[in-house]
């Protein structure tokens, strides 16, 4: 597992110092101590998950889902924007999956994956022998020192862009992935699914001013073939998974429809 190779990334949640790693522990000077949990992750929340954290069945689906291959478009793009990353850490990483992709792009690089969800955590933990898997709140603010990550990724999770420009080297980039209006419509469409907010964007664009400046984007459209039980995983491993919705009983062509949206932490 590999939370040593980026346990000097970390800073104890309680107090701020740094945190060494010893026989599975995680601890500051001060005598916080963090256990590896038998999954491998370790939790730096400090308290519990919130309610609306993904769930076990959530992690599942999302699992299931991008193990199919249906998102490499998104791995392929990530990765054409990165050049020899050393430490790469993505918030809201849910399973892994991205990272672990850009880690078998990279394998000088060591990656830190973070999420509020301990399900997902334990997921991660295991995607890739050099990522390691830390329970943290991105809103809270990341358990990380400043100025480390070469490179900050966060695909359709929340953002603290205030906390990624801390966590980043001077120059280093912040890779954002989220969906355009017409992402998934059919299946939206089909089963009634939440709809995607039209001025994401824009209010992404914004929401960066004084941490990033804007470097790239680029929309990346495709088609899935979707079969019954990747539809349901979709339906699953979303925040549909809270709602109400319909069934289908048979296969879709769904359009593909994301963002990717590069930044750079100005380097004075
Ligand atoms: C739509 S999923 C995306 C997961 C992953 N990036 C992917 O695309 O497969 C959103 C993720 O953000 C996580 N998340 C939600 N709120 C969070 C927070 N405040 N801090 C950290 N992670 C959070 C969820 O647990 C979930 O794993
Ligand atoms: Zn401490």
């Amino acid at each position: 597992m590999g939370l040593e190779h980026v346990a000097d990334l970390l800073v104890c949640p309680t107090c701020g110092q740094r945190l060494t790693i010893e026989e599975r522990t995680l601890g500051c000077r001060t005598g916080h101590r963090f256990d590896q949990a038998r999954q491998g992750h370790v939790n730096l929340l400090g308290r519990a998950a919130p309610a609306n954290a993904d769930s076990a069945e959530m992690v599942a689906a999302r699992a299931r889902f991008l193990g199919g291959g249906h998102y490499q478009p998104i791995v392929d793009a990530l990765n054409g924007r990165i050049r020899a990353p050393r430490r790469i850490v993505e918030a809201g990483a849910g399973t892994g999956h991205y990272l672990a992709g850009v880690l078998d792009a990279h394998p000088d690089a060591v990656g830190l994956a973070t999420d509020v969800s301990p399900f997902a955590a334990r997921r991660a933990a295991k995607a890739h022998p050099r990522m390691g898997s830390v329970v943290a709140d991105t809103w809270a603010g990341l358990p990380v020192r400043s100025g480390v990550a070469d490179v900050v990724l966060c695909v359709f999770a929340p953002r603290n862009p205030a906390e990624f420009s801390r966590i980043c080297v001077p120059g280093g980039l912040l890779l954002v992935v989220t969906p355009n209006e017409g992402h998934l419509a059919q299946a939206r469409e089909q089963l009634g699914l939440l709809g995607i907010q039209d001025d994401k964007l824009s209010r992404l664009n914004r929401s960066m001013v004084g941490a990033f400046e804007a470097v790239w984007s680029q929309r990346i459209h495709w088609t899935l073939q979707l079969d019954a039980a990747a539809l349901a995983d979709l339906v699953q491993m979303g925040p549909n998974a809270f709602h109400e919705h319909s069934r289908v009983e048979d296969g879709l062509e769904v359009d593909a429809d994301v963002q990717l949206s590069v930044f750079r932490r100005p380097a004075g």
